[in-house]
């Protein structure tokens, strides 16, 4: 089981590619950032100038303590100690500022983003749904807009001034102080860098291992849980634990080795500071001694470095973060990437049925135009299909299971494009029409309804949205509904749990019929639409549908056939071909496979 996301080649170095992604989204909001830079500029010429004043206080206090008679003196001191605790004050308040202008722009592109991959995901393909795993894609999501805000937050305000804090703080150690300060620092800072980069770089391996453990050990527990009731009926409790704790095991591995590393890389950071903070604190004593040196300028150098290093000491923290987060943005990015395979074709006109000047009720004729269709290359599913279904009429599909029936239902609402061959609508190729157009006139009642976790209410009117709670209640009473709906103690509050696994079949596929019923489109499909009922509830169920099937074009999959002997034509599939068809007379009378699975079902 391996999470969707993480490519295997090795990300050598920072991909600035991500960081182009996200620049657009940005822009929204250019006087926010326009005041947010401003912000930043000041606190970090405010920040350099702290130092300044805290040599001046020193600087006084050294001269009074040597006169100690001067009272007027000690003036001047109280106001530099005031002035830099106003710097210092303007300095945090200067920065929350900046944050909170910033923090909008970043929300707000989080929102942008977060919208764009879930538009994106519900249009890409079946095929891309099928094959996902949610837990796996669900974590790719979260850490790329974490990534997001995690890479603005440190980006623009660590990186960036930090940077331009070194510049500053060397140019005034050079000016003030001559080359040697300034060379100290700067090698320091160099080397520091540097370091940082290197060790980053040799543990990123093991980062990715544990991200990777993490996205596996999750896949595998939602697996797990979403299979409840499966793991249950075959007492495997033990080997899921077992298998899940194995990718536990694997993440904690990851994770020591990710530890170490970070030790390896946190030491040296330290050994390198604490070697660049002795010889400048050494060089500076020695000039002090020496009498080139107030004290103030000591105590000044002093905090120069301590201001430097602070921001640095996160630098290996946040590069590699920034990183990852680059790298989980890209991730994230690359789900916007991937294209559907099926897709509306670039002048698709939308599905019309009715012709103009046309005014009666049924106008959706269907035609399918030997069409072939394989899930996998290798294995052929669907091999040259030719029926039509004219306007208004009842087609019966039936045949042993697997032979194709679900996947004729599923080419015709598109999920799949056909491989050749081509399916009509009134004379319109469905492939050249809007994906959108061609799905509001079709209803299916599928073959397993999945239900959301919702109320029953709110199930049913998910067949349109739009519908009054009279529409509702009218199609729930014509899916024979209502009776079961009184008799619960919630009516239709009730929820109906995770992928409606608190109803029953039966149940279920009422909702969905409901649902259907409220759609209210021209073309009906049902897909075993009663194979959970019992012969009552059917018979009630059968009426309904024929009723709302009326004058409508529907397609009918069942294996029980005495629900469809009233059908205008019945086709009998056999692995993914049409062996026999036409009415139930018609097909007794051939004595072929149909007449022999009535035989078999009468018996
Ligand atoms: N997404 C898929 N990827 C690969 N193979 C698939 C996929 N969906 C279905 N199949 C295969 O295609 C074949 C036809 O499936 P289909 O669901 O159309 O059968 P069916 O006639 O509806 O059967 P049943 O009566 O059991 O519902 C089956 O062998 C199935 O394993
Ligand atoms: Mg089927």
């Amino acid at each position: 089981m391996r999470p969707s996301s993480y490519p295997d080649q090795e990300i050598r170095s920072i991909n600035w590619q991500a960081f182009k992604l996200i620049l657009p989204y940005l822009f929204e909001y250019k006087k926010r950032i326009a005041f947010a830079m401003l912000c930043l500029v000041f606190t970090k010429i405010a920040s350099v100038y702290l130092p300044f004043i805290l040599k001046d206080i020193v600087d006084t206090l050294d001269a009074n303590s040597a006169d100690k008679q001067n009272s007027a003196l000690v003036i001047v001191p109280l106001a530099l100690v005031a002035a830099y605790g106003l710097v210092r004050l303007s300095i945090v308040v200067l920065a929350e500022i900046r944050d909170t202008l910033f923090g909008r722009v970043t929300e707000r592109a989080i929102r942008r983003i977060g919208l764009k991959v879930f538009r994106h995901l519900h249009a890409l393909d079946l095929d891309f749904h099928l094959n996902r795993q949610t837990g796996g894609l669900s974590r790719d999501i979260d850490r790329g807009t974490s990534g997001i805000n995690f890479l603005m937050r440190f980006m623009v305000f660590n990186i960036v001034p930090t940077l331009l804090e070194i510049v500053m703080v060397v140019t005034i150690l050079f000016v003030n102080y001559g080359i040697w300060f300034a060379l100290i620092t700067l090698t320091s800072i160099v080397s520091y860098i540097a370091y940082s980069i290197f060790a980053t770089e040799k543990r990123t391996r093991y980062v990715r291992a544990a991200n990777q453990a993490d996205s596996s050990s999750n896949t595998r527990a939602i697996d797990s849980l979403l299979n409840y009731e499966t793991v249950k009926y075959f007492t495997n409790e033990e080997y899921e634990a077992q298998a899940y704790d194995q990718q536990l095991s694997t993440w904690e591995q990851a994770k020591i080795k990710n530890r170490l590393s970070l030790f390896a890389l946190n030491g040296g950071q330290a050994l390198i500071i604490a070697i660049a903070m002795t010889a400048m604190l050494a060089l500076a004593a020695s000039e002090v001694a020496k009498d080139n040196m107030t004290l103030g300028d000591f105590v000044l150098i002093n905090a120069f470095m301590m201001q430097l290093f602070m921001p640095l000491n996160f630098l290996g923290f946040v590069y590699r973060e920034i990183k990852g987060s680059l790298a989980n943005i890209e991730n994230l990015f690359g789900l916007l990437a991937k294209t559907a395979k099926v897709q509306d074709v670039p002048d698709a006109t939308e599905l019309r049925l009715a012709g103009p000047g046309d005014n009666s009720q049924n106008q959706a004729s269907i035609v399918f135009n030997n069409i072939t269709f394989a899930y996998n290359k290798k294995r052929p599913i669907i091999k040259g299909i030719s029926f039509s279904i004219n306007a208004g009429e009842k087609v019966a599909v039936v045949g042993q299971s697997g032979s194709g029936k679900s996947t004729l239902v599923k080419l015709l609402f598109r999920f799949y494009d056909v491989d050749s061959g081509d399916i009509q609508i009134n004379q319109q190729d469905i492939s050249k029409v809007s994906q959108h157009s061609l799905r509001t006139h079709i209803g299916i009642v599928p073959q397993d309804t999945v239900l959301f976790n919702d109320t029953l209410f709110n199930n049913v009117q998910y067949g349109c949205p739009t519908a009054s709670k009279d529409e509702v209640l009218k199609a729930i009473e014509l899916a024979h509904l209502s009776e079961f709906i009184a008799s619960l103690p919630d009516g239709l509050a009730t929820m109906v749990g995770e992928r409606g696994l608190k109803l029953s079949g039966g149940e279920k596929q009422r909702v969905a019929i409901a649902r259907t019923i409220l759609k209210n489109p021209q073309i009906l499909v049902f897909d075993e639409a009663t194979s959970s009922l019992d012969s009552h509830s059917e018979q009630a169920i059968l009426t309904a549908i024929n009723e709302v099937a009326k004058n409508r074009t529907s397609l009918v999959i069942a294996h029980r056939l005495s629900t469809i002997v009233d059908s205008d034509n019945i086709i009998v599939m056999s692995h993914g071909e049409i062996v026999e068809q036409g009415n139930h007379q018609q097909l007794l009378a051939l004595q072929g496979q149909y007449s022999k699975m009535w035989q078999l079902q009468q018996s």
